[in-house]
């Protein structure tokens, strides 16, 4: 039942008011500000009818403090006739009505409910924002395509246990968000997240970079330091490009995963290490094990929870999301302000093959933004790659597809070639017409067909 916080000096009043609401709600009473204050503190109220004339602090005072404390609760102020303009005051200091004393009952009585129904009705909406936002976010990973759904999902799972997970996807998929998300939702929150890039480390640094050495162990080593199992302690270890691991490093990496213990270089106590591991790659292992260049025992102790995200290609609908997430990133940033992209161009980019992945996606977002000066960015402002690529490989692709109807393709082919001639000659149709080997006359049938004319012309006068 929704509570409401009755604050009148008048003790008629309040009970008054508090038989006039105790069917719909929980009538809650308070005789001064300090009273009121206090209430609000003990329990939130839905709803707030204020007497405006009291001894002490005045309702309009309650009035600013619970603006100040960002109480939510809509506020009705009571005031005697003769005081209207003190209503008005209250109003502009963000109470929701007003009546005037003596009040009629079912006027009250309906101000109170329609106040009621729309703070719950908020409240639904609020919650229902929140939890599509939820869907479409995960720690810094952003989709709401089916597959990343069910990455999603994993993530909560696998996040739960300790088991060692190996993240497979290509270059630029988000592989290391998807870590940080583990790490993030995982009960060793609190512990350090540590990431180790095994590619850019060479190979006679890696072993000391894990594990730490002792003073003296190598001609470089003048004192004694803590490798990366040891700093993440606690936490989750992150082992990323696991594939460019050396032989001999990945023989003391298995017997650290094994046994849970480690030895700093030169040292000769084993430590006990509590840290989870996270390790990815871009590489297929399985052929690295066939070619003798992956251990197998390793594989399998690194490889008990796989998950493998999906190239963006496979996603269309979250580019998007992902254009918006990285304007909006872009915008914090003090970068210029952009208001999204023309139709076009989001087509254009929703039917490229991202080889790089969201990381390609990023850079040619950065690119646009930086290189033009318009609010909406247009397919020119895109690289030449994205826009060659996406222009060719969809039609073709998406009949492959069954997406798209065969007479439909040629028919988009068709124009799309006319345009683009069209747009070569500055809208010059007897230059177009001869750089696409056809007559003027021809031209103009099709143009008329396919509805191609120049932007800002109309297309039904003569030209
Ligand atoms: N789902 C996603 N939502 C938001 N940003 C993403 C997503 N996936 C990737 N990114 C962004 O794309 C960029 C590349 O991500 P990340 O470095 O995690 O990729 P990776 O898979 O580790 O690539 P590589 O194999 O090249 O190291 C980062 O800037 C990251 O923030
Ligand atoms: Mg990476």
């Amino acid at each position: 039942m929704a509570r409401v916080l009755v604050v009148d000096d008048e003790p008629g009043v309040q009970e008054s008011l508090r038989m006039l609401l105790k069917e719909d709600c929980e009538v809650v009473t308070a005789g001064n500000a300090d009273e009121a204050l206090a209430a609000v503190d003990a329990a939130t109220p839905d709803l707030v009818i204020l007497d405006l004339v009291m001894p002490g602090r005045s309702g309009l005072e309650v009035l600013s403090e619970l603006g100040k404390r960002g109480v939510p609760a809509p506020v009705i102020v009571l005031t005697a006739t003769k005081t209207v303009t003190t209503a008005v005051e209250a109003m502009k200091r963000g109470a929701a009505d007003y009546v005037t004393k003596p009040f009629e009952v079912d006027a009250l009585r309906i101000k109170v409910r329609r106040l009621l129904e729309q703070g719950a009705l908020e409240r639904e909406v609020a919650r229902l924002r929140d939890e599509v936002a939820r869907r479409q976010q995960l720690g810094g990973l952003i989709g709401r395509s089916a597959p990343m759904q069910e990455l999603f999902r994993s993530i909560e799972r696998v996040a739960q246990s300790k088991a060692s997970v190996l993240i497979r996807g290509e270059s630029g998929t988000g592989k290391e968000l998807v870590a940080q998300a583990i790490h993030q939702l995982s009960p060793r929150r609190a512990g350090p997240f540590v990431a180790v890039n095994c590619a850019a480390i060479p190979d006679t640094l890696l072993e000391s970079e894990l594990f730490g050495h002792e003073r003296g162990a190598f001609t470089d080593a003048r004192d004694q330091r803590i490798g990366r199992f040891e700093a993440a302690a606690g936490g989750t270890l992150f082992l990323d490009e696991i594939g460019e691991i050396a032989p001999a490093v990945q023989a003391k990496l298995l017997r650290a995963l094994q046994e849970r213990v480690i030895e700093r270089l030169g040292g000769t106590a084993p430590i006990e290490v509590d840290v989870r591991i996270v390790a990815a790659t871009n590489r297929d292992l399985e052929a690295s094990i066939e070619a003798g260049s992956f251990r197998s025992d390793l594989y399998y102790r690194i490889n008990v929870v796989p998950l493998a995200i999906p190239p963006l290609r496979g996603r269309r609908e979250d580019i998007p999301l992902l254009v918006d997430h990285t304007l909006a990133r872009m915008a914090a940033e003090g970068a210029r302000p952009v208001e999204g992209l023309s139709p076009e161009a989001m087509e254009l980019l929703q039917n490229y093959a991202w080889p790089g992945n969201v990381r390609e996606l990023e850079n040619a977002i950065e690119r646009a933004v930086a290189l033009s000066d318009r609010l909406v960015l247009d397919p020119v402002d895109l690289p030449e790659a994205v826009v060659d690529g996406a222009r060719v490989s969809t039609l073709r692709d998406q009949v492959r597809a069954g997406r798209l109807g065969f007479e439909e393709a040629v028919v988009r082919f068709e124009s799309e070639l006319l345009r683009e001639a069209l747009e070569a000659s500055d809208w010059n149709q007897t230059r177009a017409a001869e750089q696409l080997g056809i007559t003027r006359r021809q031209l103009k049938l099709k143009m008329d067909r396919y509805g191609l004319a120049q932007p800002g012309s109309d297309p039904h006068l003569p030209v």
